[in-house]
């Protein structure tokens, strides 16, 4: 079977595929009647070991959209807390012959981990600071569908500058949308203070930035990652008022990036740190509520593809 682990991992054909594939989806979620039997008789299992609200919910909408069975694992009130380990977790899904497994875990490698031992489709919902490949995807169908309704619709990103910003050390949004604009020929700069910006990172393609004014100048996007104060430990962590002074995303900065510049966040916001509200506001700029609708669409692309091999139908999830 095939697993979706990270972007690193995908061709730029295959994100390409996954975007194009996800446009039904984007169509039949905006219809009153949203439902589809594809994977019917499929079991679905959602396995967070971390906190989540969008991805844990558009991940369950995604495979009840599609007809699946969906069963939400949360770890809080599963037998890791009484010590059973991660294989031994994976192992025990597997036999209950669960069709996906989508997992969410703190530890980066972990997804890989799991999807080594058992014999269905993996989907990464997010692993430590390694990866989220369907947030990077779910970024680039939102920026594809703004600049569509602009106009300015093209088969990827070439000549885009894309600005990412925040606690780049930490973030796998960030590495799996560096991987993803990257590929679809955008120019990523990636802004943070020194101490939240991983060494060596300028050999995946990003330009490195440190003052967010210098980053900002003439940028068609501004995508702003929260301080992930969960993951610091040791760090230096700045204050918010400091964090906010440097590194917030105000109207005044947003007009040192071109005229028609969009905003985006792949959420949770802390308004008034990274960003303020008049910013994550503005109707016209701000692509953040699409971002959460098309996370819908880009899942069930996910779930449909990656199932194509056990339910007999050509394509992608077939390969490999
Ligand atoms: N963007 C994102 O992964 O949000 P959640 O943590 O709420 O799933």
């Amino acid at each position: 079977h095939r697993d979706l682990i990270g972007i690193g991992q995908l061709e730029r054909h295959e994100i390409l595929f996954l975007l194009d594939e996800a446009e039904q989806w984007v169509r039949l979620n905006r219809q009153a009647s949203k439902h589809e039997n594809l994977l019917s008789g499929l079991t679905v299992i959602n396995a967070f070991f971390e906190n989540s609200t969008r991805t844990l919910l558009s991940f369950e909408i995604a495979g009840k959209r599609l007809g699946a069975d969906v069963v939400n694992m949360h770890a809080a009130q599963s037998s890791v807390k009484k010590g059973e380990t991660l294989i031994d977790t994976a192992i025990t899904l597997n036999a209950m012959h669960a069709d996906a497994i989508v997992i969410r875990h703190g530890s980066s490698g972990a997804t890989q981990l799991i999807a080594d031992k058992v014999d269905c489709p993996v989907l990464n919902a997010g692993d430590g600071q390694h990866e989220h490949p369907t947030q990077a995807l779910l970024d680039a169908l939102a920026l594809r569908h703004a600049l569509r309704d602009r106009g300015e619709a093209s088969e990827d990103f070439t000549g885009l500058k894309i600005v990412i910003c925040g606690d780049i050390l930490h973030s796998r949004v960030a590495r799996s949308n560096l991987l993803c604009l990257h590929a679809l020929g955008a120019s990523v700069r990636l802004c943070a203070p020194p101490a939240l910006m991983p060494a060596g990172i300028e050999a995946m393609g990003a330009e490195v930035y440190h003052d967010f004014d210098a980053a900002l100048d003439g940028a068609d996007v501004v995508m702003m990652l929260r301080l992930q104060t969960e993951r610091m430990s040791g760090q230096f962590i700045p204050s918010a008022r400091e964090y906010h002074h440097l590194y917030g995303l105000t109207k005044k900065r947003l007009a040192q990036a071109a005229e028609d510049a969009l905003v985006m966040h792949p959420g949770p916001m802390n308004r008034g740190v990274e960003i303020d509200s008049e910013v994550a506001d503005m109707i016209d700029r701000s692509i953040i509520t699409r971002q959460v609708e098309m996370g819908v669409a880009i899942r069930m692309a996910a779930l449909d593809v990656l199932t194509r091999r056990s339910r007999c139908v050509d394509g992608w999830g077939a390969a490999a």
